[in-house]
């Protein structure tokens, strides 16, 4: 704790991006909020545990808009999604996607998925080593959330590259300038789309779409809706994956106790989700008022991030929050978020990490590290959580 009531977490350099679980501890055992200097995103405050972050999620006293503290600010297209809007906006958008984005287009997804995979580990078993995020981690999502928007596979590296600056720790100006070439390129694909046939992607249904009353996606909406579709599912999974299968590999018994029994998998891949999921903090939100919580009271119009790590770990609702272990229930985790901007994707990302961890750890029987841990490196910035590689032979 600083002189001023600030909790320098500069201070833990690239301790905290390694391993910030023991800092969100001690800060947990302080209190549920906290004022803090981050790195990437200066002063702000920060809720956590299990409790204090559910209910700052679901809390509508926090708003998701920039407007709120910059009423006058320029919002490119972009901004024009679920999770830089509050209701009512944002109950008309997800109802509107949620009509196209459905069960069963996600399910009709899981043999291609399948595909997908199998052709990326048929490219990277005969290497003998490799690593996991080029080689399935990432490509696996990537894949799926191009195809199943539409954007053509010419355009996925520029795709690769601005996806990464925006949720990186690459600068305010860089950031801007990604958003923008994303945003452009998107209005393009999206007038392309709407000139031709309609294809049965999820972009041509999206532009089409209308709901009971007539409602309809405005352009702006359109391009939100894509950006958004885009950057949640190019920078998510890939950590599912990547984090997951460390998380296995670092422990031997659990790892053998599921190639034991398949059966334990979909419980494996939620305790991945709790142990070490792949959103470290949630987005922005902005107290709309002053918000009390234990005793603190957070001003208006004050930065929040909820850090969803923090819950995963919390003894008051985990038992051993520390110990990786697939058999327990990690039902109740929040990797996905909580209240009306809980994760649309999750079913999706469901399908993905479970089909690449079994498939992998089917065709991999000798699958290992190819590193010391220790030398991993972590991606930087508060919001996502992951390596940057994943050396492994089998
Ligand atoms: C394991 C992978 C994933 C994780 C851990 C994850 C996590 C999250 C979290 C924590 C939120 C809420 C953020 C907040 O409240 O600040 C969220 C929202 C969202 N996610 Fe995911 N996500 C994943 C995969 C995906 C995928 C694959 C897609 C797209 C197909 C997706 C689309 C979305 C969308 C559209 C929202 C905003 C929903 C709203 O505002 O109503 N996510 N996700």
């Amino acid at each position: 704790m600083g002189i001023s009531g600030i909790v320098d977490l500069t201070a833990y350099g690239d301790e905290f991006t390694a391993d910030p679980y023991p800092i969100y501890a001690k800060l947990r055992e302080q209190g549920p909020v906290h004022r803090v200097l981050t790195v990437d995103n200066g002063e702000l405050w920060l809720v956590v545990g299990h409790e204090a972050v559910r209910s700052a999620l679901a809390d509508p006293r926090f708003s998701k808009s920039w407007r709120t503290v910059d009423p006058d600010g320029e919002l490119g297209a972009v901004s024009a999604n679920m999770l830089e809007v509050d209701a009512p906006q944002h109950t008309r958008l997800r109802k509107l996607v949620a009509k196209e984005f459905t069960a069963r287009r996600v399910e009709a997804l899981r043999p291609r998925i399948q595909q997908i995979t199998d052709e990326l580990l048929d490219a990277m078993l005969p290497l003998g080593r490799a690593d996991l995020v080029d080689a399935l981690a990432f490509p696996l999502p990537m894949t799926v959330i191009c195809e199943l928007l539409g954007v053509p596979s010419l355009d996925r590296e520029a795709f690769r590259h601005w996806s990464n600056v925006i949720v990186g720790q690459s600068g305010a100006e860089a950031e801007a300038a990604a958003v923008q070439a994303m945003g452009a390129y998107l209005v393009e694909l999206i007038e392309d789309k709407r000139r031709s046939a309609p294809a049965d992607d999820l972009m041509s249904a999206l532009i089409r779409t209308t709901d009971e009353d007539g409602d309809q996606l405005s352009a702006d909406e359109l391009v939100g809706m894509a950006f958004l579709l885009l950057v949640a599912g190019h920078e998510t999974t890939v950590n599912l994956i990547s984090n997951g299968v460390l998380a296995l590999l670092r422990h031997p018994d659990q790892l053998a106790a599921l190639r034991a029994d398949p059966a334990l998998l979909d419980g494996a891949i939620e305790e991945m989700l709790r142990y070490d999921g792949p959103v470290e903090t949630s987005t922005w939100r902005f107290a709309i008022e002053p918000v009390e919580i234990g005793g603190t009271v957070i001003p208006r119009g004050a930065p929040v991030l909820v850090a969803l790590a923090s819950a995963g770990r919390d003894p008051d609702r985990f038992e051993e929050p520390d110990r990786f272990d697939i058999r327990r229930s990690a039902q109740g985790h929040v990797a996905f978020g909580h209240g009306i901007h809980y994760c649309l994707g999750a079913p999706l990302a469901r399908i993905e990490g479970r089909t690449a961890v079994r498939t992998l750890l089917e065709r991999c029987p000798d699958l290992a590290l190819d590193t010391d841990p220790a030398t991993l490196s972590w991606r930087p910035g508060m919001l996502i959580r992951g390596v940057h590689r994943l050396p492994v032979r089998y």
